[in-house]
């Protein structure tokens, strides 16, 4: 008995030991492993700096800094409107917008720069229609010769199969593809164009021919203005730098952080009078270091008004769809709805929002926007009125008439931007806003950009395309406006502009 309990107490020992010399052997790989992960990590981290710091674009900024750029700057609206309509027009106050396209390619010397989310300057069937494409097959003709004028054209977009890009790139155009799928399921929706970096433009054109004839628009031309331009060379470098990438690089380079934001904006001078502006960008993913959101900048420019906010957006719709776990879902965005419930009710600042009617318009637009002006029921000092902006009825896809507008004017500051104001856009679709702020010194200024910005409003408001609904009682207006008679059908589906 004893015997055999002492040889069993020995295996016992024995075996333990083997246990303690493998647990040591153990813990020495283990050690070994961690220090070779340890530097794996150290490597990993210095690659990482390494690309990110290092320029490995080829891409200088021509030897212009944020400290001798230019600050002394021109700016000009620049609007389509089409023959269709008649507005009453002051010629004074702004350019149509071929003209200002073409007068950025007389400028031009080395560089063009363009983002766009569609490329249909030429209409390839449009008997319908004649002539109706001529000023986008102009501009497109142009373009194509920039190379032999020795003039760079470099174009992000996140188109996979388009044909006039194709035709660019075989005339020497370089092409970049963003994926926007492997980011945000979304798409590159932003709008604008640098030349040299110097002069800019902005607003709510594609390179559409509809934009130059069919449709709307209202941008800005800036000239003379590197700090700017500088600025949006940065937006414009990250969308470059994201050729053939599938997801954002965790460390920024310095090339794309923002120069500029709504903490610490540009001081400049806009057709001699002192004013601020600065950049912003959506949707977040794509907001590198400091680079002030479009959903902020729009709610500083709100929250900063005085008097009035006067508004265009073509939709506006404050929801969000959100894919979870494979199915979608659509949550109420309150963000810009919260900040004018604010200014209206509590700032009493007077507010007037002017929408589109037209085929997309989604149906609950019309809930929210009465569920907006019910605000001021029994209120003194609060004035919140709607309008839909609508043309002709909406055949085909020629959006004729269409105000496909996006900026907002306020007693001291413009944002002009890319986005419709609805939620899902800011979510997923990049795009650019410009906010520009004119300070507060009536003396020594003209008639600024601001007033026009303002007068091409109210020529608007006052048109006989505005029409203003005047609540439940009044459902005549409806069947005026053409409220689509499939409104149900459209709600069931819940089919409307941007389906994710
Ligand atoms: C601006 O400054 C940079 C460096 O400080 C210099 O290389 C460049 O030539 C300057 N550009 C102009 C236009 O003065
Ligand atoms: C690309 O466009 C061409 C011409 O429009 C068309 O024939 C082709 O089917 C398209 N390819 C894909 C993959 O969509
Ligand atoms: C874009 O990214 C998605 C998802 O990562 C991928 O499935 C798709 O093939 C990519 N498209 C192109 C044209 O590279
Ligand atoms: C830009 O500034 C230069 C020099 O001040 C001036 O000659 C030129 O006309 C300006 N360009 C535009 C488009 O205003
Ligand atoms: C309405 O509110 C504005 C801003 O607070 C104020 O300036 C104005 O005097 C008010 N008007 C009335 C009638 O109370």
């Amino acid at each position: 008995m004893k015997a055999s309990s002492y040889s069993a107490v020995q295996q016992q020992g024995y075996s333990a030991s083997i246990f303690l010399r493998n647990k040591d052997k153990l813990e020495w790989t283990q050690q070994k492993c961690i220090a070779i992960f340890a530097l794996l990590c150290c490597f990993a981290v210095l690659v990482a700096l390494i690309f990110s710091s290092v320029d490995i674009w080829g891409d200088d900024e021509d030897g212009i800094t944020e400290e001798n750029c230019s600050r002394d700057c021109r700016i000009v609206l620049v609007e389509n409107i089409p023959d269709d309509l008649s507005l009453h027009l002051d010629g004074r106050s702004h350019l149509p917008l071929s003209v200002g396209f073409h007068s950025l390619l007389d400028q031009a010397q080395h560089s063009i720069e363009v983002v766009s989310p569609v490329w249909e300057l030429n209409s390839w069937d449009l008997d319908t229609i004649p002539n109706a494409a001529q000023q986008g097959e102009l501009l497109f003709q142009r373009l194509l010769s920039l190379n032999s004028q020795g003039v760079r054209l470099k174009i992000a977009s996140s188109l996979t199969n388009s044909t006039e890009l194709k035709a660019l790139a075989a005339h020497n155009a370089e092409v970049h593809f963003v994926n926007m799928t492997a980011f945000t399921r979304g798409g590159l929706h932003s709008s604008f164009w640098i030349v040299d970096r110097k002069h800019i433009y902005i607003g709510s054109a594609d390179m559409d021919w509809r934009s130059l004839s069919k449709r709307k628009e209202l941008g800005v031309v800036v000239y003379n203005c590197s700090c700017l331009a500088l600025d949006l060379h940065r937006v414009f470098s990250f969308y470059w730098q994201l050729h053939e990438r599938d997801y954002i690089p965790s460390i920024w380079s310095k090339r794309v952080t923002a120069l500029y934001g709504k903490h610490d904006a540009l001081e400049l001078q806009l057709n001699a009078t002192p004013a601020t502006a600065y950049v912003s960008t959506s949707p977040e993913l794509f907001c590198s270091k400091d680079r002030t959101r479009d959903v902020d900048a729009i709610y500083q420019v709100i929250q900063s008004a005085k008097t009035f906010i006067f508004i265009s957006v073509t939709d506006y719709l404050p929801l969000v769809k959100r894919s979870f776990r494979g199915t979608a879902i659509t949550r109420y965005w309150s963000s810009i709805d919260e900040v004018i419930r604010e200014a209206v009710v509590l700032r009493g600042v007077r507010v007037r929002l002017l929408i589109s009617f037209w085929k997309k318009t989604h149906p609950l637009t019309f809930n929210f926007v009465t569920s907006l002006k019910s605000l001021c029921m029994q209120l003194h000092n609060c004035s919140l009125e709607v309008r839909f902006f609508s043309h002709k009825e909406q055949k085909d896809d020629f959006q004729l008439g269409l105000n496909h507008n996006k900026y907002m004017v306020t007693d001291n500051a413009v944002y002009l931007g890319n986005h419709d104001w609805v939620g899902s856009d800011f979510a997923v679709n990049a795009g650019v806003g410009l906010v520009f702020k004119i300070k507060d010194n009536p003396k020594d200024r003209g008639v600024t950009v601001l007033e026009h910005i303002k007068a091409a409003f109210e020529r608007d408001w006052r048109s006989r395309y505005a029409k203003s609904l005047q609540g439940s009682k009044d459902q005549g207006k409806y069947r005026h406006l053409q409220w689509p008679k499939n409104h149900r059908e459209a709600k069931e589906k819940n089919e409307w502009n941007n389906p994710l």
